[in-house]
């Protein structure tokens, strides 16, 4: 199969010293290029910046935006069997970019955002994309019930829930422990590490692309 990752986070500038990002050391992600890598597969790592080694073995696309990462699915995503979307993007960008660092001035400063594309929810919209589609929930609440408002919105064949208000797992972490959220059922696997789980993830995705077809 010829896999699309996406992985770590995105940084939207407010001035050259300043950026705007989402929680994201980009293991989950890396972990499941890896994977993806080692069972045979052909895979597109779509990361933004992370401190890790970039896997062997996969195609890296480097980005920094939510914009850059639109763009860069938009054009690797064509052609792919699956895509995962482990990135935490972030979902706002401040509305203007300052060329020179901002002064400390006022006491209390409003920042004014504006929404960034949903790069996952734009696949089947506007990418057409026929593949199996595999997004992530990240949630601190009604966790099976979140991803699958996801799953049905963003039209998924499979979304990964984890919990990243708990400790030890989610975020920075070497382990997690996810749902696996499919639109007739759900499979929970418990607390492994995010290499472990990678590849059960993407043994699952080769069960979707056989049943799809
Ligand atoms: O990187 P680690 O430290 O290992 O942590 C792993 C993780 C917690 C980041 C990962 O397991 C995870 O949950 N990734 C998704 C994070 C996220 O932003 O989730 P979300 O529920 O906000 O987004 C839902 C889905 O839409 C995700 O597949 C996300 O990639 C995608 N999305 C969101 C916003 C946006 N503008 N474009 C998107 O494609």
């Amino acid at each position: 199969m010829k896999i699309l990752v996406t992985a770590g986070s995105t940084r939207e500038p407010l001035d050259p010293v300043r950026y705007l990002t989402n929680r994201s050391s980009g293991k989950m992600g890396y972990a499941l290029a890896n994977a993806g890598a080692q069972l045979g597969h052909h895979v597109t790592l779509v990361s933004g910046p992370t401190n890790l080694d970039i896997p062997i073995n996969v195609d890296y696309v480097p980005v920094q935006t939510a914009q850059e990462m639109f763009e860069a699915v938009s054009v690797h995503i064509a052609g792919t069997d699956a895509a995962i979307f482990s990135a935490a993007v972030a979902d706002y960008r401040p509305a203007s970019f300052a060329e020179n660092k901002i002064k400390k001035s006022e006491d209390r400063v409003t920042l004014e955002l504006i929404r960034n594309a949903d790069i996952l929810g734009s696949a089947r919209a506007e990418f057409s994309y026929e593949g199996v589609l595999v997004g992530f929930a990240a949630e601190t609440e009604n966790l099976e019930e979140n991803a699958r408002g996801k799953l049905q919105r963003k039209d998924c064949d499979l979304v990964v829930a984890n919990d990243v208000s708990r400790a030890g797992i989610g975020f920075d972490s070497d382990h997690n422990e996810v749902l696996l959220v499919y639109p007739d059922r759900t499979d929970a696997l418990p607390v492994e590490t995010k290499d472990h789980l990678a590849h059960l993830i993407v043994q699952a995705v080769q069960e979707l692309r056989i049943r799809k077809g």
